[in-house]
């Protein structure tokens, strides 16, 4: 755990340190480097499983048997097509639309057919976020193919969460080393505790307000640069360092002017973030098998200015962008496949949340004016 603020009635800028509620779903050791799901390290689910097996674990509470498995991962695939009336709408969109934008857009219109949550039982909630889990990547491809002026490719029922994906991008049917890497990705991606997203999607929901409200909340709040989409910029950094003689001006110019080293800090880790050393050896692996190792090292020296000067390490989203790089992936795709990851993170937090709601509404210190004489509108200048 983080630094805690204990005193009661205290005014925390960022709520750093507040503990906003309970949770069973995952436990960041944040001095320690150290992060589980359901009570599994990590290291062990990164090692052992797939993302569906992980969803299973994080939205079910528990590891699920072979059968258990099997019908999880077949209830997605027939979940993953999308609407006629979505799909002509992803074909309305200007090509200005960012892939976050669409996906946020699309997910918010896909609700029309649900209950009032009010009268809904928590398996039909189950059920909704499971659709929209199921329908993120096609969402994502088909919104990618038309903005490139490609024909949309329907899902394929004979392949993985991840295999699926990288199908529905290219057409082809990815090479088992890419889509396992994606695979173990998500797995990273898909669970964090209060984080930024998970929190506001608890938000959401707190309102009595629908999973389709609350997934599109979170999709939201990831967007930002200081959350989901920080690994587009760290991507766009790279380039811009161009190699690794550059990094020392770099960094010196950025925190001259008080700026961010995207892919670095974060608000819980005070150490290594434990996903990043995985991300580490992924990227490095792939950097390698590509004879591209620019970025890498350029990530490598990062690292060491970084510790130095600021105490400050890379977090989950800057080894990712050198491993999406690496699979080809471009830049536009980084902070949806995120979402794709982190959308089985939000059910658990949606279910939980419903489960033992009470409404979340902090107070807030006000600054601003009091007893101010009021002017009618006629005699204001
Ligand atoms: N580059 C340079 N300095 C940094 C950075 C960074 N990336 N992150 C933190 N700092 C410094 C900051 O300037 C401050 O220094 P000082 O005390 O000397 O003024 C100190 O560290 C504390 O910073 P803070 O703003 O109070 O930290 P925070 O907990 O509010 O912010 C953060 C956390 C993740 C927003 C921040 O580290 C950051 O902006 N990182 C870059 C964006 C990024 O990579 N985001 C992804 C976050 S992890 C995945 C996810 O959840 O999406």
């Amino acid at each position: 755990m983080g630094k805690v603020n204990k005193k009661l009635n205290v005014k925390v800028k960022g709520l750093e340190g507040v503990i906003a509620g309970q949770t069973n779903i995952s436990y960041i050791d944040g001095i320690k480097g150290k992060l589980f799901y359901r009570g599994y390290s990590i290291e062990d689910i990164a090692q052992n499983c797939s993302f569906e097996e992980t969803s299973y674990l994080l939205i079910y509470g528990k590891l699920p048997n072979k059968t258990e498995l099997k019908n999880f991962a077949e209830k997605l695939k027939r979940k993953r097509s999308l609407p006629q009336h979505t799909i002509k709408m992803l074909h309305t969109f200007t090509k200005n639309m960012n892939s976050m934008e669409a996906l946020r857009t699309v997910v918010s219109s896909l609700s029309s057919n649900d209950k009032d949550p009010r009268v809904s039982s928590y398996n039909e909630k189950l059920d909704i976020g499971l659709s929209i889990i199921a329908k993120m990547p096609t969402i994502v491809a088909y919104h990618y193919r038309i903005k490139n002026s490609l024909d949309p490719i329907p899902p394929n029922s004979k392949l993985s969460h991840a295999e699926n994906f990288l199908y529905m991008l290219t057409g082809k049917i990815p090479e088992s080393e890419g889509a396992e890497v994606l695979d173990k990705d998500f797995v990273l991606h898909a669970e964090h505790g209060f984080n930024a997203s998970s929190f506001s999607v608890r938000v959401t929901v707190s309102t009595l307000s629908d999973v389709h409200s609350a997934y599109t909340t979170g999709i939201g709040t990831l967007k930002g640069p200081l959350h989901g989409g920080a690994a587009t910029e760290v991507l766009l950094m790279l380039k811009s360092i161009k190699k690794p003689e550059n990094v020392t001006s770099y960094v010196d110019k950025i925190l001259l002017s008080h700026g961010r080293v995207m892919g670095y800090g974060h608000r819980i880790y005070k150490t290594y973030d434990p996903r990043a050393k995985i991300l580490k050896k992924m990227a490095e692996k792939l950097s390698i098998k590509n004879n591209n190792t620019t970025f890498f090292e350029i990530g490598q020296k990062l690292e060491v200015i970084m510790s130095d000067k600021k105490k400050i390490y890379p977090n989950v989203d800057f080894y990712s962008a050198i491993v999406y790089h690496n699979l080809n992936l471009t830049h536009e795709l980084y902070s949806p496949i995120f979402a794709i990851a982190r959308s089985s993170g939000w059910l658990a937090h949606i279910l939980e949340q419903y489960t033992n709601n009470r409404l979340i509404r902090p107070l807030e210190e006000y600054t601003g004016s009091m007893n101010l004489k009021f002017i009618p509108i006629s005699k204001r200048k």
